[in-house]
């Protein structure tokens, strides 16, 4: 199915102008945040200038998706792999992802919940905080499912299922040969 392009110039518009939308949408789409640092280096510019534009960017986006009517949106921000970077980059990163939570009030007024994915715990303090008051805030809302992944990565999420699931085991409360696929997941 042919997806509305984000590139409004580019998108299918019927006569009077207007971007025309497939009929239905798909349940749920991902993004990947890719090419900012690529972006910035093209025009001469630092990385963190990218990250910036980018930031701009997933906020249009993902306010146009609620507005369309998508159901589920699901952002994968910053990997585990990304704390590789220079720190000065991810610092740059780290504040951009403040300075948008601090605005995020504007996504409860449109009522998208708001979901975050990933280990937080590896997070600064502030950001936790404003992560868990987001969603608490947003639980009840129904327009959209934004879905942000933030120090995500395959490995560490099998890991994390492994640890609750081995405390379960522990606890008596599960046996081993009880474990499916659906406990996993
Ligand atoms: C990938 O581009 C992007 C990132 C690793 C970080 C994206 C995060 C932000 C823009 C922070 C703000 C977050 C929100 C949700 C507002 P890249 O550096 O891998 O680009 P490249 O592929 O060109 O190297």
């Amino acid at each position: 199915m042919a997806l509305p392009f984000f590139n409004k110039k580019n998108a299918p518009k019927d006569e009077t102008g207007t971007i025309v939308l497939p009929e239905q949408l798909p349940q749920h789409v991902g993004f990947i945040m890719d090419g900012n640092g690529r972006w910035a280096t093209k025009r001469g510019m630092p990385r963190k200038f990218g990250h910036r534009e980018g930031a701009k960017n997933f906020k249009d986006l993902s306010l146009y998706c609620r507005d369309i009517g998508l159901q589920n949106a699901s952002f994968y921000v910053f990997s585990t792999e990304n704390w590789k970077r220079p720190q000065d980059e991810v610092n740059a990163i780290m504040d951009l992802f403040w300075d948008y939570l601090c605005e995020a009030d504007q996504y409860l007024e449109r009522r998208v919940r708001m979901i975050f994915v990933g280990d937080r715990s590896r997070l600064q303090d502030r950001l936790q905080k404003r992560m868990e008051e987001l969603e608490h805030d947003s639980r009840d809302f129904e327009k959209m499912n934004l879905i942000l992944a933030i120090n995500y990565g395959g490995r560490d999420e099998i890991k994390h299922a492994a640890q609750e699931i081995a405390k379960e085991v522990q606890a008596g409360k599960l046996a081993p040969e009880a474990i499916t696929e659906q406990t996993i997941s």
